[in-house]
């Protein structure tokens, strides 16, 4: 039986736990490299110089007997390892210095208390149980290495949904939560607390009025005392007047209000408010055809763009509705020019596979970063997908996720295919190069294929509600969410431009257009943007139910295809994992693809033109 001690996921060649409490992040440099060299074994010894005006940067250099390393407090360990893995992948060390492009990058845990994760595909909580802190020293290092060697440097250690008791955390169990921050700073990790903004109504005060200069002055008091025990937390993180969330509206206030109340609170320690811009009527009547949850944000971010707090950074998930398989970029990215924002992804696997499926999520994060533009945000924040499973992520594949997540953050012009190869080497041991080759292209493939037998063309949201697997078509119609496709049986989607809900005119030019116009807007989203007929004319002849019949046989028979190739690659202590969920993976696709076709066949009445069997 192994166990999580066995699973070192990318970084398989570092097989020594970090033993020696190292204090700095130069310790920890020299500790990993002395033990990497003793196995390494080229002879040449490794030389650091701190440079602290450097701060996360490095410069690595290789002279005839001897590397060089100079970075600053940060930089240095990113350095080291950079040369780890540039030798493990035998790839020439990058030249001149680097930087990270973006200066937060943040992995956000949705862990409760409790132990449970919510949205949590791989156990329970690394470092909560039973209401209270409970971890293993080593494992937290382990995780420090590994959010490192790619470059995350803040955490959230608490759901978003703040729940009792997360709000001790900020004060009765501030000393254990001090002793967490400090076990990940030689890491160069600095941690990062969710706040409840109704927290003041329950330590007494009979209001939390961002206006009221007591409720200012108490989350001053609050954040003082903080910051007193973790000098260096990078922030709060707040999910308001969302999903029943308490926030300003309660006050009358607007968002703009509540973040730079706490945003001054925190800004004497050099601290950052994250505010989530996840707000949208989540009591929608589904017979209300006027409200059109995309464009929910936009109407309530972009009139406030320049009032925040020059330390609040507004974060925004990718697409405008939530973390499904393919969305739109945000209009908020383009629309809030004078507000720091990041951007948030899920690796958490909610809506796409839940890490027994195989999402590989590279691809998809390639194309929206290609549309977006690196310098429209300041930060990168992922929702976490670890847990106590001894392999990390549930799926093994699903480290990938994390990795990449890192590499993006530092680089969002990483390249995809070489990335996903480094990844793989950096984590499998294969002797043939077919079989890596195998690997890269299952993992290349993996979001087409979910995309394929899951929701159809961008139109989201046909999944089980409450625990958002597998399939349900009518699943979320009926329902407060605003999540409809208003399949009938003439047509499906929902008209999302000018002439209907408007959505599309929240974009800039030449963006609006392009998505408005259905011989322009992408195949893969023209549900997204359009309502259609069944017989709409797709640009290759085909009749839009004929594609979704397609699709759906064919995104089956290629997990069935994955699976044979699985069966067959050398992957060592995660053979087991790997072939159990593969299964299920094919199981899923199945039902989806039956559920899905049957739906649209009794809705349209349209017959499979290669009169494959659908079920009615
Ligand atoms: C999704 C998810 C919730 C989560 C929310 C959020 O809606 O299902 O569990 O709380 O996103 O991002 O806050």
């Amino acid at each position: 039986m192994s166990t999580w001690k066995d699973r070192r996921v990318w970084l398989r060649a570092l097989t020594w736990d970090i033993s020696q409490e190292p204090d700095t992040p130069l310790e920890t440099a020299e500790e990993e490299l002395k033990r990497f060299m003793a196995v390494y074994q080229d002879g040449r010894p490794v030389v650091l110089e701190t440079i602290e005006e450097m701060g996360e940067s490095y410069r690595l250099s290789q002279e005839d007997k001897e590397y060089h390393i100079t970075g600053g407090r940060t930089g240095i360990l990113y350095g080291a390892y950079a040369l780890i893995q540039a030798l493990l992948l035998k790839k020439s060390l990058p030249e001149g210095v680097q930087a990270p492009c973006y200066p937060l990058r943040m992995l956000n845990s949705w862990d409760n208390m409790s132990g449970e994760i919510e949205r949590g595909y791989a156990g329970r909580s690394l470092w909560f149980e039973g209401d209270a802190f409970s971890y293993d020293p080593a494992r937290i290092r382990q995780l420090g290495r590994m959010l490192a060697s790619v470059g995350v440097n803040v955490i959230s250690l608490n759901n978003v949904n703040v729940h009792a008791p997360a709000q001790g955390l900020t004060d009765r169990l501030l000393p254990e939560t001090a002793k967490l921050a400090a076990l990940l700073r030689p890491f160069g990790i600095r941690i990062m607390l969710s706040v409840d903004f109704s927290l003041p109504l329950q330590r007494g005060l009979d209001t939390a009025d961002p206006l009221d200069p007591r409720v200012e002055e108490w989350w001053k008091q609050l954040a003082d005392g903080i910051w007193e025990k973790i000098p260096d937390l990078a922030g709060f993180l707040v999910k308001a007047d969302s999903e029943h969330r308490p926030g300003p509206n309660a006050y009358g206030r607007t968002h703009a209000e509540g973040a730079n109340m706490l945003a001054r609170a925190v800004a004497p320690h050099g601290g950052v408010l994250v505010w989530r811009a996840f707000v949208y009527n989540c009591m929608q009547d589904w017979r209300d055809s006027s409200t059109d949850r995309p464009c929910a944000a936009y109407h309530i971010y972009h009139p406030l763009d320049g009032t925040f707090e020059e330390n609040v950074i507004l974060q925004v998930k990718y697409g405008p509705f939530d973390f499904q398989v393919r969305e739109p970029l945000s209009p908020l990215f383009f629309g809030m020019p004078n507000t720091r924002l990041a951007m948030e992804l899920q690796l958490a696997q909610e809506y796409t596979g839940q890490q027994i499926d195989i999402f590989a999520m590279p691809p998809m994060w390639r194309e929206l970063f290609d549309d977006l533009g690196k310098e429209r945000i300041r930060a990168v924040a992922a929702v976490s997908n670890l847990g106590r499973d001894d392999c990390w992520t549930g799926h093994p594949f699903a480290a990938l996720n994390l990795y990449a997540f890192g590499r993006f953050g530092w680089d969002p012009d990483t390249e995809v295919d070489a990335l996903i190869r480094d990844w793989i080497r950096l984590t499998y041991d294969f002797s043939q190069i077919e079989d890596e080759d195998a690997l890269a292209r299952v993992l290349q493939e993996s979001r087409k294929t979910y995309e394929k037998y899951t929701a159809p063309l961008g139109l989201c949201w046909m999944v089980n509600p409450n625990n958002h697997y597998g399939p349900s078509p009518y699943g979320y119609e009926f329902q407060a969410w605003g999540t409809y496709n208003r399949a009938d049986r003439n047509a499906v989607g929902i008209d999302r431009t000018g002439n209907g809900t408007g959505y599309t005119d929240q974009y800039p030019a030449p963006l609006a257009g392009k998505y408005a116009d259905t011989d322009t807007c992408p195949e893969e989203l023209l549900l997204y943007f359009h309502r259609l007929p069944y017989d709409y004319r797709m640009k290759d002849g085909r009749t839009l139910i004929q594609r979704i019949y397609d699709d759906h046989f064919e995104g089956c028979e290629e997990a069935e295809r994955m699976q044979d190739i699985l069966e067959k690659l050398p992957l060592g202590e995660d053979t087991t994992e790997v072939i159990e969920r593969i299964h299920r993976q094919t199981d899923n696709a199945r039902e989806w693809r039956d559920v899905i076709n049957t739906f649209f066949h009794r809705l349209s009445g349209a017959e499979d033109e290669k009169n494959r069997k659908i079920y009615d």
